[in-house]
């Protein structure tokens, strides 16, 4: 894969330093109860599996897939649930684990519909946040970084399935899917 050194917003150091400071926000946010993380696939599969090792907590994990980009870098607000939970949720203490929160609308699905399950409590961490893209009012619970409104790829995210295995976050040149050029 070429260019993968290039315009690195957040490299692996910085991105393992706060995962492992959110584990640890999280773990206290708990105080020992059991919780049960909903990995939203496919991107934030790498940082799920990155945080749920640091967490001080008796801790499950489960898997949705909801529709998002395809192949575009622009967000159609129409969401629909490709994989659903393996099990009920009745009662349980959910942590939706998502790679980045951007015009917010995946997000607001999410929680409306997961709640209308009645889990005991339902709290949300991302591990990116472009605030300066929303479309509807949302405010992770925990969150890695805020960033500008570029768009990313790497440690889980992609753009058309690419880069998802760099270990840093970089920046996508928008017009040619590419990653920035250095300088
Ligand atoms: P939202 O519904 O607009 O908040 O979008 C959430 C989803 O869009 C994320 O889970 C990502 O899959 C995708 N997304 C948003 N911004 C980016 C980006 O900069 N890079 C890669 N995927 C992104």
């Amino acid at each position: 894969m070429k260019n993968i050194n290039r315009e690195e917003l957040l490299s692996a150091a910085e991105i393992a330093r706060r995962v492992k400071e959110l584990a640890a926000e999280i773990t206290a946010a708990y105080g020992g109860r059991r919780v049960l993380l909903v990995c939203v696939l496919k991107g934030a599969v790498v940082f799920a599996s990155d945080l749920m090792r640091y967490l001080d907590l008796p801790v499950e994990i489960d898997f949705m897939a909801v529709s998002s980009y395809g192949s575009e870098t622009a967000t159609s607000g129409a969401v629909r649930i490709l994989k659903d939970l393996d099990s009920s949720i009745q009662g349980k203490e959910l942590l939706i684990v998502e790679d980045i929160v951007d015009t917010g609308l995946t997000l607001d699905y999410l929680c409306k519909n997961l709640l209308s399950r009645k889990p005991a409590s339902l709290k949300v961490v991302t591990l990116l946040d472009k605030p300066a893209r929303r479309k509807v009012e949302f405010i992770p619970d925990f969150c890695g970084f805020e960033i500008p409104d570029y768009f990313v790829v790497g440690y889980g995210l992609d753009y058309n399935q690419d880069y998802r295995q760099l270990p840093g976050i970089h920046i996508l040149h928008p017009e040619k899917g590419e990653l920035q050029p250095e300088g």
